[in-house]
């Protein structure tokens, strides 16, 4: 393994291994908080606490207590947890450049979308990134805090229009990738930008005695919450390049909405449960809306992700092994082969090869998958297959896909 291929692994596996333990952690304060118990047996907690929880882990209680410092109570050592999303984010947008923006942009840009140059589209989803964090952050600057209802309702929109937006320029898992990365960019910045400023702020005044600068703490407050919705949507990005039903559907903006929809909502029904003091919502309360925002999410995977662009060309002559070898060979063999003749691809991509009957056999299910039914095979359709021709893999396919 080496070049393009092991930079991937390397910032994968650090991307995924820093994203779980960031939203682990996040997933536990938040748990936290609305579990705190503000009476202990009874009696009242000191006038700064805020709550305290008892919980039994790894062999141990843990008491925990949630409160403000009196200034000269202040710790020699205090823990942030900010690099866990500083990582995430920049082993993300290695990822970015290594996957989406190496290899002449090939994930990014899908001729059939939008013919546009690869650097363009480098430089429209570069661009995209910051704009949207100086859009967002401005707005909710400007009067976001005063009205926070109507700026969350202008949020969404922005959001679900660059959802629409991204899909008529970039490729199908490309438009999928930079919802993700925009996303996961806002919601660094909140950290960085909102997040950690408060928590230094409150340092400060605790340290010098004096009160909190609230409007920090309010921005805060009202980030941590973006980041909170934002959290399963986002999750679902990082997973959709593996299912090009979703990504390369002719819909798929409005697939992606419904998902993005549904995401949140059962991630709102689970913030919701949790009551404080111990106490939960019952159970229909929560689970019922969480199930029906489940659905909203797999009707957005199941229904519409089968209405269909075009009639299906179909063919009714018979298509014999010798037709589908000519066509394998002509579209496909040029990276599907142990020496490909691509100028890209150097080595046969996921290592599937049609070089002999056997190999086509074997992967026959999958070039159905691939090149009939999602049309995600050839790459960007580089190699030109028409629809007759895929009409007619699909009627040797449909015939048991004979290599004799
Ligand atoms: C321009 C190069 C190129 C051409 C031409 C091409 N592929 Fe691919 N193929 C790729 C790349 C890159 C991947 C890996 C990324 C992915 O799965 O999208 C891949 C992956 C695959 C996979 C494995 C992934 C899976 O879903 O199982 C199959 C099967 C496949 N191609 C079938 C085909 C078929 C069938 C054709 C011809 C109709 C074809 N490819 C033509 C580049 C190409």
């Amino acid at each position: 393994m080496h070049g393009n291929e092991l930079l991937d692994v390397i910032f994968r596996w650090a991307h995924l291994i820093a994203g779980i333990m960031w939203v682990g952690n996040s997933m536990l304060f938040n748990w936290l908080d609305r579990n705190l118990e503000k009476k202990l047996r009874g009696q009242d907690l000191s006038r700064l606490s805020q709550g305290k929880i008892f919980m039994v882990h790894s062999g141990a209680f843990y008491d925990v207590e949630k409160k403000l410092l009196e200034p000269g109570e202040m710790p020699d050592t205090m823990h942030w947890f900010k690099w866990q999303n500083g990582i995430t984010w920049l082993t993300g947008i290695a990822l970015l450049v290594v996957v989406y923006y190496m290899n002449g942009a090939a994930f990014l840009v899908d001729p059939r979308v939008a013919d546009i140059d690869p650097k363009v589209a480098i430089a429209l989803s570069a661009t995209a990134l910051l704009t949207a964090w100086i859009v967002y952050d401005g707005m909710w600057r400007l009067w976001g805090e005063s009205n926070p209802r109507k700026a969350t309702i202008a949020s969404i929109v922005l959001l679900f229009g660059s959802v629409f937006a991204f899909a008529q320029v970039f490729s199908g898992r490309g438009a999928y990738i930079q919802v993700g990365v925009l996303m996961g960019t806002l919601m660094t910045g909140n950290v960085w930008m909102c997040i950690v400023p408060s928590q230094r702020e409150l340092i400060a005044a605790t340290t010098s005695g004096r009160d909190q600068d609230p409007t920090l703490s309010i921005r805060a407050k009202q980030r941590s919450i973006h980041n909170n919705y934002m959290t399963f949507p986002l999750l679902f990005v990082m997973l959709s390049n593996h299912f090009g039903g979703a990504t390369s559907h002719h819909l798929n903006w409005l697939i992606l909405i419904l998902v993005m929809i549904g995401g949140a909502g059962i991630r709102h029904f689970m913030n919701i449960r949790y009551r404080g003091e111990g106490k939960q919502l019952p159970t229909f309360a929560w689970l019922a809306p969480a199930i029906a925002s489940a659905a909203i999410a797999v009707a957005g995977l199941m229904v519409v992700s089968r209405i269909e662009a075009k009639p299906r060309v179909r063919v009714d002559y018979e298509v014999k092994w010798a037709r589908a070898q000519e066509i394998i060979g002509a579209r496909c063999v040029r990276c599907h082969s142990a020496h490909p003749a691509d100028d890209v691809y150097r080595s046969p991509p996921n290592n599937v090869m049609f070089d002999t009957p056997q190999q086509i056999e074997t992967m026959a299910a999958r070039i159905k998958v691939r090149a009939v039914d999602l049309e995600t095979m050839p790459l960007n359709n580089q190699t030109q297959m028409t629809d007759v021709e895929r009409a007619e893999l699909d009627a040797w396919l449909r015939a048991g896909a004979p290599i004799k």
